[in-house]
């Protein structure tokens, strides 16, 4: 099977005062269609970057993004018809969101840019894009700040699901929310999943949400992928001493701290 996301070689370097910062360096890193792919790393070893080089939001520096087999680092960069089949979640939902726009025309939004449909058929398709996300579809008159953190997320769920993607990047798309609201959040990327097949590159630091979550795990290291492989077999065995250290800070919950 072709992967659906083929990424080799990839190096992104930003320009500082103190001279080039090699952010992601020889990435190696495959999606097949309707999986979920866990990246996880510590603060500032490039995920971010990796993530915005996929997208065509931040420039590489070399090597080759495949989609379906084909080349997105030409001259001309990724067509409309690729860039609707990658849609990006943010972490924090409300810096995403504009805040002087109706919740209806924010999930409208990509739909009006692609004009896919009449105006009338892209408000019906945000009604219901707001109902699938577990959102009241009259509420599609409010503003971003008339709603709790995992509603917002849930709104940006809805906007990136609009044109229907293949591939949805989530960076760390629940490290802003309570415990509680993150497993709701989760939930409802799984459900989406099983439903439309939708792919997910799925960045977080913690470990033991990507491992429930993701059917492979990739850690990145200092701007390197230092161990790729099954979410079971990197839990059981890992072979980098990184990811042995991202295990080890995972608390296990000790029953005399439970609360009853
Ligand atoms: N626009 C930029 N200009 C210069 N350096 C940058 C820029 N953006 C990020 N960096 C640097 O590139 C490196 C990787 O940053 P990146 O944001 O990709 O990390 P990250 O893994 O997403 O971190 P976090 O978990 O904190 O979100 C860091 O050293 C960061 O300081
Ligand atoms: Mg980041």
């Amino acid at each position: 099977m072709t992967p659906l996301l083929s990424v080799r070689d990839l190096s992104c370097r930003y320009e500082t005062r103190d001279g080039p910062l090699w952010a992601v360096r020889d990435v190696d890193l495959d999606v097949m269609p309707g999986e979920t792919v866990g990246l996880v790393g510590e603060s500032g070893c490039g995920k971010s970057t990796l993530a915005r080089c996929i997208v065509g939001l931040t420039p590489a520096s070399g090597g080759s993004i495949r989609l379906d087999g084909e080349e997105l680092l030409t001259r001309r960069g990724p067509s409309l018809a690729q860039r609707r089949q990658m849609q990006f979640v943010f972490q924090d939902p409300f810096a995403s969101l504009n805040p002087r726009r109706r919740v209806e025309a924010l999930i409208r939004e990509p739909l009006d840019v692609h004009r896919i449909g009449t105006p009338a058929e892209r408000t019906r398709r945000a009604r219901e894009l707001m109902e699938r996300v577990g959102l009241h579809p009259d509420w599609g008159r409010r503003f971003p700040h008339e709603f709790s953190g995992g509603q917002r997320q849930r709104i940006g769920i809805a906007r990136a699901l609009a044109l229907s993607p293949r591939l949805i990047i989530c960076d760390e798309p629940v490290s802003a929310l309570d415990v509680s609201v993150q497993a709701q959040v989760v939930n409802l990327l799984d459900a989406l999943q099983r439903e439309l097949g939708v792919a997910y590159l799925f960045i977080s630091h913690d470990l033991a949400l990507v491992e429930i979550f993701a059917q492979r795990v990739a850690v990145m290291y200092q701007g390197r992928i230092v161990e790729q492989g099954s979410s079971a077999e990197i839990w059981r065995n890992p072979s980098h001493p990184f990811t042995r250290t991202l295990i080890e800070a995972i608390p296990i919950p000790r029953v005399d701290q439970r609360s009853f």
